[in-house]
């Protein structure tokens, strides 16, 4: 063992260190479908803006994630890395990190407490970025430890409810630094939200209850990049969707996809399953029982594991099994309910999270996000404190390097097909 595995393995806290060998194996797999994260991002990484910095990768802990760690580590940052949730780590890919040299605070199924721990145990090691999901890190840093959060230099942030989350703090003027919001860029939200959570979401279910999908009623809650991704993935497998939503646009929307739009209590009366994208809270609590079938799935994939409120069905049940790995059968008033994944991301932690391809694009705006951080942070000129928007021309290499490893070229328009003022006013040809 290097003396840099032999540091980690001294600092981490893992599960299972002998299944290191199956980590490397899923990481080289995730690698080598990965060719703009392990090809133009880690090029530009390779320009010394991350050489010696302390990085925290706080996101699902599995190959794809791991495959991020590992080429910033490449890039001479000095990576830490958690889990975004405790259902969601891999923890012979947690071993193989250590085996890399990088620090690592997760297992697989662990409580509440211990994971809380497990992120102050990485906000104890002094990050100057963070990678977060949800902001996970950052809130408990800036609750927990605020000598270690203010010396933070900048968050580069996964997803939607975590990208409110900082908008919230920087309104309470509790966030000092700089945070990119990497969910909006395009290259995120608009292929891993919904396309890559559409078609794991519905993988991960139909894999966990060996059910199928025509002729289903499926309820979807909330009509976001998420769930209309969900949405077009059970249509497109044959199940009829009604869409549940608050906001008037959204819903209107879900109408014009072809979808049926209902209330939840209307739509839950019908549904054979329910799966939750919201990004809130107790989108399915102890107040909607009464309406649930005798047979429903419920399932989410919104971030909170509280968007589906288990402990407040659970404290209505007679009684509970696990009747399949991964699904709980509550006993309700004489029906049977049955909960997938605990109520967690049931993409990522009931199944084996987005296609490679799609986390390539998300880690390949990740891992800019962070460089550009430290690029700034290097040059004596960091971005000022707030959320900023991934810069337009990152989003293009990315989705020109992604073409270009598919062989697809694309033309440049010359000016004669530029419409232009000038050739209306003056009559004249642009030149
Ligand atoms: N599972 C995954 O892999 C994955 C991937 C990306 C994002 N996410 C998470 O999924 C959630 C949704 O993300 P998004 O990008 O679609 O967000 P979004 O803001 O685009 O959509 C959420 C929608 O839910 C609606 N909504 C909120 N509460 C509701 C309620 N109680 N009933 C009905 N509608 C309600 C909102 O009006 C909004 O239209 C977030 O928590 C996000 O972080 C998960």
């Amino acid at each position: 063992m290097s003396s840099g595995a032999s540091d980690a393995a001294a600092w981490s806290r893992i599960a299972e260190p002998a299944r290191a060998a199956s980590g490397h194996q899923a990481i080289e797999w995730a690698r080598r479908r990965s060719p703009v994260l392990d090809g133009m991002v880690r090029r530009r990484l390779s320009d010394g803006s991350l050489e010696g910095r302390r990085v925290a990768v706080v996101v699902h802990l599995e190959a794809k994630t791991a495959l991020l760690a590992t080429v910033l580590a490449d890039a001479g940052a000095v990576v830490v890395a958690a889990g975004s949730n405790p259902w969601s780590t891999r923890d012979d890919v947690a071993a193989a990190l250590v085996e890399r040299g990088i620090q690592v605070h997760a297992t697989r199924g662990s409580t509440v407490e211990e994971w809380e721990k497990d992120l102050l145990a990485v906000a104890d090691t002094g990050p100057e970025f963070i990678i977060d999901d949800g902001a996970e890190l950052t809130i408990r840093m800036a609750r927990d430890r605020p000598e270690q959060y203010a010396a933070v230099r900048g968050v580069s942030e996964e997803t939607t409810t975590g990208v409110a989350r900082l908008v919230q703090l920087h309104e309470r003027d509790g966030l000092p630094m700089p945070a990119i919001a990497a969910n909006d860029a395009k290259l995120k939200h608009l292929f891993d939200n919904r396309y890559g959570t559409g078609q794991s979401t519905v993988q991960a279910i139909l894999q966990l209850t060996n059910l199928r999908l025509p002729g289903k009623r499926v309820v979807v809650v909330g009509y976001g990049w998420v769930g209309r991704g969900i949405a077009t993935y059970c249509a497109g497998l044959g199940a009829r969707v009604t869409a549940v939503e608050v906001d008037p646009v959204k819903a209107l929307e879900a109408h014009t996809d072809g979808h049926d739009v209902a209330d939840i209590a209307a739509a839950l009366a019908a549904a054979d399953i329910v799966i939750t994208a919201t990004g809130g809270l107790r989108a399915v609590s102890e107040g909607h029982a009464a309406a649930l079938r005798d047979g429903v799935v419920l399932a989410n994939a919104g971030h909170h594991d509280h968007e589906i409120d288990v402990p407040a069905l659970r404290a209505l049940a007679v009684a509970e099994e696990e009747v399949r790995p991964g699904v709980t059968q509550l006993d309700l008033d004489g029906k049977h309910v049955y909960v997938l994944a605990e109520g967690a991301l049931v993409n990522i932690a009931g199944g084996l999270g987005h296609p490679i391809e799609i986390m390539d694009l998300s880690f390949s705006v990740q891992a800019l996000g962070c460089h550009l951080l430290a690029a700034a942070d290097a040059s004596g000129e960091p971005l000022p404190p707030g959320v900023h928007d991934f810069p337009v021309e990152l989003d293009d290499a990315i989705a020109r390097a992604k073409l270009a490893s598919r062989g697809i070229s694309l033309d440049a328009l010359d000016v004669s097909q530029t419409d232009t003022l000038s050739e209306l006013f003056s009559g004249e040809e642009a030149s």
